[in-house]
């Protein structure tokens, strides 16, 4: 094989992005030989992409070596089961599924193919921002970590975003709301750096900001084994954002914002300090280190050249699938914890937490409110800024 033929399913804000960056050409070893959408949302074909209606057609169809999906976040688990039992590659969009146990089934599923590759759209793992944060925190330059904050308040959606689609937002369409949708990706890099929590403690609002059933503020305690903790919060109502990432540890504070990195760096560790000074108000002296951060590059295309690499060639994925199940496990430990007003202990129970979900499915009176979806225009421009 040289080149991967792809088919992406799901033709919305996402899938259409997709589609416009492979066919651009950025992911020289993958071409796009099929697609699959609802009728609606078909576009004029390209030579050379085959389109369906129906996902099993396409996973069948001989067509594809490896499919992408894009769809809405529960039927990740069963598009992404259908598929690897097919014998095909796996790149799902994050999240991986809505809750731990279709999470488990998905890996499940892996598991039982591991000759295929199964990568996960975690985009902002490639940006040289995280990159350089993980390798900061993984350095142990910053001897023993003790507190994280991290402000994750440019995820700012509108009233109109909300209705223009039925499945957003609603237990049963989502399966929750900023922390499902949007954070994702924060709750990945937030293990993905500094590991799980021993503990979660969730303060959700619903429906705070927005005519929404689900989740739009939210802040959430961490407590780690060793006494370390992180406070970590997100809304889709504020505006201006001021995203915002610190880590305050024995030999300084850290703080990150967008492409940049700031240490003020105590010249003695504050540990070390406070047992040897012999005052009792001095501070140690700090110097202040600016950490380059590398331009930016293309997020999704470097995922899905790197998952065509592991396809050809074997090459590590950056992103593998399985991974994803960590930023769910955060996510459901939040919603539980607001749901029941206790602390949650990881790792949690993933079936307790989808009965409770279920539950909330079950006797949902929400009444959404839905735009007819013609009246509603994603700028490629707008959509492009709003993750980053
Ligand atoms: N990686 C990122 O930065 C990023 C950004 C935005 C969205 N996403 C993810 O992409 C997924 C889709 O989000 P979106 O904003 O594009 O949603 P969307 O509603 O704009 O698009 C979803 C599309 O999937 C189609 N669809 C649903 N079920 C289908 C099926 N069985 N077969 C074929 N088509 C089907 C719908 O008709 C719709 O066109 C979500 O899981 C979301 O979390 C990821």
């Amino acid at each position: 094989m040289e080149k991967v033929r792809l088919g992406l399913v799901g033709l919305g804000n996402m899938g259409k992005s997709h589609r416009a960056l492979l066919r651009s050409g950025q992911v020289p070893n993958m071409e796009l030989t099929a697609i699959c959408g609802r009728a609606a949302t078909l576009p004029e074909a390209e030579p050379g992409e085959a389109q369906f209606t129906d996902v099993d057609e396409m996973i069948r169809s001989g067509l594809i070596d490896a499919i992408l999906i894009a769809t809405p976040h529960f039927s990740h688990t069963t598009i992404g089961i259908a598929a690897l039992n097919s014998g095909l590659h796996v790149c799902v969009e994050k999240p991986l599924s809505v809750h731990k146990a279709d999470c488990e089934r998905l890996i499940a599923a892996h598991a039982a193919r591991p000759e295929l590759v199964f990568a996960a759209m975690f985009q902002m793992r490639t940006a040289p921002l995280w990159q350089e944060v993980r390798k900061l925190v993984g350095s142990g330059d910053l001897g023993t970590i003790r507190r994280i904050h991290w402000d994750c308040s440019d995820w700012f959606r509108s009233e109109f975003y909300y209705a223009s689609g039925g499945w957003r937002a609603t237990w049963k369409g989502e399966g929750g709301g900023v922390l499902l949708n949007q954070c994702p990706h924060h709750l990945d890099l937030f293990q993905w750096i500094f590991g799980l929590p021993q503990k979660v403690h969730g303060f959700c609002q619903f429906g705070r900001y927005h005519q929404i059933e689900v989740e739009d503020d939210v802040t959430a305690y961490f407590h780690f084994a060793d006494g370390s903790h992180a406070v970590f919060n997100t809304s889709t109502g504020e505006t201006p954002g001021n995203p915002r990432l610190e880590i305050i540890a024995d030999n300084g504070r850290v703080t990150v914002q967008p492409e940049k990195i700031s240490w003020i760096k105590n010249l003695v560790p504050m540990n070390q300090w406070s047992q040897e000074t012999t005052s009792g108000f001095a501070k140690p002296d700090t110097e202040l280190v600016e950490i380059p951060v590398p331009a930016r590059t293309g997020q999704h295309a470097e995922i899905l050249q790197n998952f065509a690499d592991a396809i050809l060639s074997g090459a590590p994925l950056l992103t593998p699938a399985a991974e994803g199940i960590h930023s769910i496990e955060l996510a459901n430990a939040i919603l539980l914890s607001s749901w029941l007003g206790r602390t949650i202990a990881l790792p949690m129970d993933a079936a307790h937490y989808e009965r409770e979900l279920q539950h909330r499915i079950d006797t949902s009176t929400f009444q959404k409110k839905i735009l007819d979806p013609a009246k509603f225009s994603v700028s490629q421009e707008d959509f492009a800024k709003s993750f980053r």
